[in-house]
């Protein structure tokens, strides 16, 4: 079920640079290959002015989605207004359900300071797709002195129409989950009945999305924070919004207290569903046939953790079929679906050894493509599942330029997601005296070598190219925030304070 992993803190290692090759400099072993190389860049690399193009359309989509519920960007209001100021101060438990990790979190803020104590727990592939409730019940991740009452933050990192700070019911699972019996349920009605089934003394007051959180934990730092992006496993920001243009809302009772602002959880790993804008290629296609959540989250499977690797390893499939990479040679491990880990491509997009000596690693170590094992010659049956010798220099070459033309789209897309938000809130929720501050989640950002770059290019690039908007990217700062689930999920309990209702039964 949940197998602990940590008690502390994590650290945060500093991502490495990316060292690219030149497609056009490398010397092939014949014209098919560089040919194929070419067709490769070309169906990759996406120009300033084709972003822009995709940027217009995710802002067209994401005001339809302001406009009316059951668009393809839910933009869902979350109930959660007002800008912090650094000084709230309080004690709370938090809990994150996301993606790869469940963690418990007991946060005390002090007038900006904050102190943590934290569990976390890696999650099951079985408990990905087993039942619902079970995700819930797992008596390990909560310990609450008895005797004493606890409010709690739940970072709940899927897509949930919100309808209070404390409630809301889950549309869809993402990112490899499939619980039967979650879909249209309350997360934080089941997640109170498994507490009060425990005796567990909690209430949950807070029901938010991760990038929620990473705006909110952002904002107690940076006061002209406008966005909390996550870049992680999946991909999503929320951003605040003026009331006025959530037309949706209009007329409601809870939007007729007078409240300016409030954070909207875009869920726009949803973008081009229709699949009208997206440069997607027949190596994307596979990736979403294959999911557990075929034909929804198409702009997230070009650009999440989850799923970079295996467009990547589409990719390297697909040429080693044509003969024109690694002698045509396959094993078992490059043909299994998901085998090709996200973190594998940091490794090679790093890799500056003059004879790709780490790219030969990942695929001696974890591909199966051993150069010196001679219990594997032995071992094997098949003529076609390579043995002996291990890659070329060419090949390794290839291999990190697919990988990077992977991992740059991805970067550029995500920017061209956060220049719409920049565009749509310019001169409402933030002016250019004043910057904008944006705090960024996920492993993506965080370890993958050059992401970061890529992205602050693509937005200039874009900014640059686009003629009726200027925005001086000077003025945008974008740091990582680590702190979502933990700070974040706090200062949401605490905004929700007192008036959140204790969650009614799921049942
Ligand atoms: C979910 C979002 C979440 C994002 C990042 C997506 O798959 O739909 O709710 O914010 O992943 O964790």
């Amino acid at each position: 079920m949940l197998s602990a992993l940590t008690t502390v803190v994590s650290i945060t290692p500093k991502p490495t640079r990316r060292v690219v090759l030149d497609p056009f400099k490398i010397s092939y072993t014949c014209d098919k290959q560089r040919q194929a190389v070419a067709e490769l860049v070309d169906e990759f690399s996406i120009t300033p002015s084709a972003l822009v193009t995709i940027k217009d359309h995710f802002i067209h989509e994401l005001k339809k989605g302001l406009a009316k519920d059951g668009e393809t960007l839910a933009m869902v209001p979350v109930f959660v207004s007002g800008r912090l100021d650094g000084s709230e101060s309080g004690s709370f438990l938090t809990l994150d359900i996301g993606g790869t990790f469940l963690r418990v979190v007991f946060v005390v803020l002090t007038n900006g300071q904050v102190t943590k104590q934290q569990k976390k727990y890696s999650i099951d592939e079985d408990l990905k797709v087993g039942e619902t409730k079970v995700l819930f019940v797992d008596e390990h991740a909560i310990k609450v002195p008895a005797g004493s009452e606890i409010d709690l933050g739940f970072t709940f990192s899927f897509p949930v129409l919100q309808t209070t700070i404390n409630s809301g019911t889950l549309i869809a699972w993402t990112k490899g989950f499939s619980c039967p019996g979650g879909v249209g349920k309350d997360p934080a009605a089941l997640l109170q009945d498994a507490l009060h089934k425990q005796n567990m003394h909690v209430r949950v007051v807070s029901l938010l999305n991760d990038t929620v959180g990473t705006l909110l934990a952002h904002a107690y730092q940076y006061k002209n924070t406008v966005i909390g992006l996550g870049l992680g496993t999946g991909s999503n920001a929320a951003y605040i919004e003026t009331v006025d243009r959530i037309t949706k809302r209009k007329g409601s009772m809870e939007f007729a207290t007078g409240i300016k602002e409030m954070v909207i959880n875009m869920e726009f790993g949803a973008f081009d569903k229709e699949k009208i804008i997206l440069p997607l290629t027949m190596f994307d296609n596979k990736v979403d046939r294959k999911s557990l959540n075929q034909g929804n989250q198409i702009f997230e499977k070009m650009i999440a953790g989850m799923y970079l690797g295996e467009i990547t390893r589409n990719i390297l499939v697909n040429l080693i079929d044509r003969r024109l990479l690694l002698d045509g040679r396959s094993t078992k491990e490059i043909c299994k679906v998901w085998a090709f880990d996200t973190s594998y491509m940091s490794t090679i997009e790093a890799d500056e050894t003059p004879d790709l000596d780490d790219t030969r690693f990942v695929l001696e170590s974890y591909l199966g493509f051993a150069s010196s094992d001679p219990m594997a010659t032995l071992t094997s049956t098949s003529t076609s599942v390579a043995t002996s010798s291990s890659s070329s220099f060419t090949d390794r070459q290839i291999i990190k330029i697919i990988v990077g033309l992977v991992g740059k789209r991805a970067a550029r897309l995500s920017a061209m997601a956060v220049a719409g938000i920049l565009e749509h809130t310019q001169g409402v929720g933030w002016t250019e005296d004043d910057g904008a501050d944006i705090g960024v989640d996920g492993s993506l950002f965080r370890f993958y070598p050059g992401f970061e770059d890529d992205m602050k290019e693509a937005i200039e690039d874009i900014f640059t190219f686009e003629k009726s908007c200027t925005i001086d990217i000077s003025k945008i700062q974008m740091r990582p925030r680590l702190d979502g689930s933990s700070v974040g999920a706090a200062l949401c309990a605490l905004l929700a304070g007192k008036t959140a209702a204790v969650p009614s039964s799921s049942e």
